[in-house]
């Protein structure tokens, strides 16, 4: 195959640090992947911009959660029945393939499993016998029997199971969002699109609940004139934030907010408008948890349109199954105008039973007793440090009470905009790399933004001469030490030095030379422009720091 961008960005990734497979002293393994220190800088920085649109812009909060996942929460999710692939196994080349990924482009599923459409891409044999395969990794934890568990295939439950005490934090108010930046793990059934698809990934995560009354955004307004660019489809058209949701092309206001924002993010970071768009999911493809879900799509010269982030709106689907598996109680309260008085079911610990029976437990499981929803409660077993205990009927009373109530209980709405990091990072860098001939020279030039590039100036002293050096070296440290990344190189010709810098993305270059020596002045090269200015030694920082919008 003729060398296309993808071979050519990986070549630049791994030769510059970027990206290396991993393990690949021992043959390497498909589906893993390493940051090296670049990468591993441009994804802190892109991760970091998201922090800044989700956690500053939009007032959410961060947590973090392990990733290995209970058994019983992705039971309860519909992670361990549905979260699958169709696939086919090829009993010649002894392959398995996801029928998605072979079927021919336009062919619906259903219809190639039925007719006996799906080919092996190696051998062409017809393949038969489509089969689910859940796609998550599954551990146990503990040795002996232990706990049956899997490795996370989305950050999102862990958020979901906190959902009860992240309500109590955010002082009882709707709408608020929780995110999460993390390690998901996903079996992938063949792996063939490099850092695309990944068995272990970086997910970034937003869960935003909402008073299903109210799907409305509290910062809509200022949005709602932003044109979106969608593809139901049928057909590509742009429309405002405004007209989506009143034309109803995008359910709701709160989901269209986060399909903006995701907008707003991914061109920040610096991905072509021109090789962006939002696809709207078919009925058919929506996930088990999703009512509506978009899609943001970038356009890659290898692979088309690949999905990089889905914002879906999950409704109150997560949070019922929780509670409906675990009885805890992660009602949200809708105030009344006036306090009623009304008839509900208490769950009431029994402690003169607790204490016998379970000894030093008891207090823990009366916690955990008091937190439960009387109303959805069945037969009781509660965890208490690892071990799974039943609660007899005898151990605790199901009374009815007469109680003041401030507001009902409602099950909150979810809104998710699930961000895929290392394809927002593959994208970055396809979009944004260019090819230039200089004097016959292939020269490459990585043109990113400023905010995300993991080396924000190069620092240089023009020649080596001990007065030149000092000055660039000091600068360098000051850069540094001011939060600002740097890359000191004195050696070679200036030339090469700006293209060592070009090709990883530098946005600016500072050289000293010997006029510095008199009028305190360096030179800043401009990557995109190859344009140059002189500034004040006593001005860079400043300067900098207005340029990078640190
Ligand atoms: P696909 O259809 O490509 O498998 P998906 O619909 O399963 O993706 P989601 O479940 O919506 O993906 O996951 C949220 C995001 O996580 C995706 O938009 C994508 O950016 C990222 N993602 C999913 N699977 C992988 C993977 N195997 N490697 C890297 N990123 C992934
Ligand atoms: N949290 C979105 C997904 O994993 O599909």
């Amino acid at each position: 195959m003729p060398q296309d961008i993808y071979d050519k960005i990986m070549m630049v990734a791994k030769r510059r640090g970027f990206i290396y497979p991993s393990f690949e002293i021992y043959g390497g393994i498909a589906g893993f992947y390493d940051y090296g220190p670049l990468g591993s800088q441009l994804k802190n920085n892109v991760e970091n911009l998201w922090r800044r649109f989700y956690l500053l812009q939009d007032n959410c909060v961060e947590i973090s959660t392990p990733t290995i996942t209970l058994y019983e929460v992705l039971k309860a999710s519909g992670h361990v029945e549905e979260f699958t692939d169709l696939t086919v196994d090829c009993s010649r080349c002894k392959r398995s393939y996801k029928v998605e990924d072979i079927i021919e482009k336009g062919t619906p599923i259903e219809e190639a499993v039925k007719e006996n459409k799906i080919l092996c891409p190696t051998c062409k044999t017809t393949l038969q016998d489509a089969h689910p395969v859940n796609l998550m990794f599954s551990t146990t934890i503990g040795i002996g029997e232990g706990r049956k568990a899997f490795l996370r295939p989305e950050t999102a439950q862990g958020i979901f199971t906190n959902f009860h005490l992240l309500y109590q934090y955010r002082r009882k108010n709707l709408p608020f969002g929780v995110v999460q930046i993390g390690r998901g793990y996903r079996n992938e059934i063949s792996p063939r699109q490099g850092t695309l698809r990944q068995r272990e990934f970086s997910m970034a995560e937003a869960e935003v609940f909402f008073d299903p009354q109210d799907k409305t955004h509290p910062l809509f307004d200022t949005i709602k004139e932003k044109q979106l660019f969608l593809f139901d489809n049928e057909k590509e058209m742009k429309v405002s934030v405004a007209d989506a949701v009143k034309n109803k092309i995008i359910n709701n206001q709160a989901l269209a907010y986060y399909v903006y924002l995701t907008q707003e993010f991914l061109l920040t970071a610096g991905v072509d408008p021109k090789k962006f768009r939002f696809r709207k999911h078919a009925a058919n493809e929506l996930a088990h948890y999703a009512t509506e879900c978009w899609d943001a799509e970038l356009y890659s010269e290898r692979f088309g349109w690949v999905e990089c982030v889905g914002i879906a709106d999950r409704s109150a689907y997560d949070l019922n199954a929780h509670i409906e598996s675990s009885s805890v109680d992660m009602y949200a309260i809708r105030p009344f105008e006036q306090p009623k008085e009304v008839l509900m079911k208490k769950v009431v610990p029994k402690m003169n039973m607790l204490g016998p029976r379970f000894g030093g437990k008891a207090g823990k499981i009366k916690e955990q007793l008091d937190q439960m929803d009387a109303a959805t409660i069945k037969k009781v077993t509660v965890t208490i440090d690892g071990e799974i205990l039943e609660v007899p009927k005898d151990c605790y009373d199901i009374v009815e009470v007469r109680e003041k109530q401030t507001g009902e209980k409602f099950v909150p709405h979810v809104i998710e905009p699930s961000y895929g990091i290392d394809r927002v990072l593959y994208f970055i860098l396809e979009h944004n790399y260019v090819e230039e001939k200089k004097k016959d020279e292939e020269y490459t030039i990585l043109k990113l933004n400023p905010k995300v590039a993991p080396i924000k100036t190069g620092v240089f002293p023009l020649i080596n001469d001990e007065n030149l050096i000092r000055i660039a070296k000091k600068l360098d440290t000051d850069l540094r030490a001011a939060g600002i990344s740097t890359f000191y190189d004195e050696s070679g010709t200036i030339g090469r030095r700006y293209a060592r810098m070009d090709e990883v993305g530098t946005p600016f270059c500072i050289t000293v030379d010997h006029d510095s020596l008199n009028d305190t002045q360096v030179t800043v090269r401009h990557r995109d422009t190859t344009k140059q200015e002189r500034i004040k030694i006593q001005d860079i920082l400043p300067y900098m720091r207005d340029k990078i919008s640190l």
